[in-house]
């Protein structure tokens, strides 16, 4: 793993946005994994923009997202598929028929979260996976005590990431969806490589657990600690419980692979 921090939310968010655009130029044919939240809003409207200025191709790159809602429809401006439509997948050349957010409206969650996981499989796998963090230690809605090797299925969700995602639903956590089609722990492992974003304050004692506490199901997120390219880019509030900062900026200032996303 490596631990990248960077002195402000702009310089995440550009990093970000950099080697995703790096990894799809370098091979167009990408399988993405995408997450949603406030984290990525900014990730997406970067690309977007290297899209429109810059001409970064989409048309035969695929996606999957970690997760959605159950029970909230499509074209609901809740749910995770407007979300992505509205912050990327109209504002660039992506193949709609080649985007994909689990179903959360299946009659048959478990039948939906199988055909997810194959059609994963079908894609080839996912080449860079997206990720944030939640209050509750989540990566996509992995809450805790999901299992390290669990694959795409429904999770309840809890108090904790109800109230994290309130803001979305008026301020009540009561109208936040109970339930999530997810990813799970093993699908997001399988990813070739990961990318974990974390901003602000919020973020910093549940990070610090994740990338430098033990490996555990109550924190889905020290997972990552298991894949072999993970990369952690934050910001200083997210970093501030980290106890290896120097360490990880004399790694990125000093390591040759980094040079070109030196800001
Ligand atoms: C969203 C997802 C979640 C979020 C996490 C952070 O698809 O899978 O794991 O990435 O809850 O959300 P924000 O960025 O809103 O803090």
């Amino acid at each position: 793993m490596e631990v990248i921090i960077q002195s402000s939310t702009e310089q995440v968010v550009e990093l970000a946005a950099q080697l995703t655009a790096a990894r799809l130029r370098a091979k167009p044919d990408l399988v993405l994994g995408l997450a949603t939240g406030r984290t990525m809003e900014r990730v997406y409207d970067r690309l977007v923009a290297m899209h429109r200025n810059d001409g970064l191709d989409f048309s035969r790159a695929t996606s999957f997202n970690l997760d959605e809602y159950i029970g909230v429809p499509a074209e609901d401006e809740h749910s995770y598929r407007w979300y992505m439509s509205n912050h990327l997948f109209q504002r660039v050349n992506i193949d709609r028929a080649r985007t994909h957010v689990p179903d959360g409206m299946a009659a048959d969650l478990s039948a939906a979260a199988t055909h997810y996981e194959a059609l994963i499989q079908k894609a080839g796998g996912i080449d860079l996976q997206l990720l944030g963090i939640g209050e509750a230690g989540h990566i996509g809605f992995n809450e805790p005590l999901s299992a390290l090797m669990s694959r795409t299925r429904d999770k309840t969700l809890t108090p904790t990431t109800r109230a994290q995602n309130a803001a979305m639903f008026g301020g009540d956590p009561e109208q936040v969806p109970k339930r999530a089609l997810t990813m799970g722990v093993g699908t997001i492992l399988d990813a070739r490589e990961l990318l974990l974003l974390a901003t602000g304050a919020a973020k910093a004692a549940i990070l610090a657990q994740a990338v430098e506490g033990p490996i555990t199901a109550m924190v889905s997120a020290s997972a990552i600690q298991l894949h072999p390219r993970c990369k952690v880019v934050v910001d200083e509030a997210a970093a501030a419980r980290l106890q290896g900062r120097e360490y990880y900026q004399w790694v990125f200032a000093n390591e040759p692979e980094w040079a070109d996303f030196r800001q």
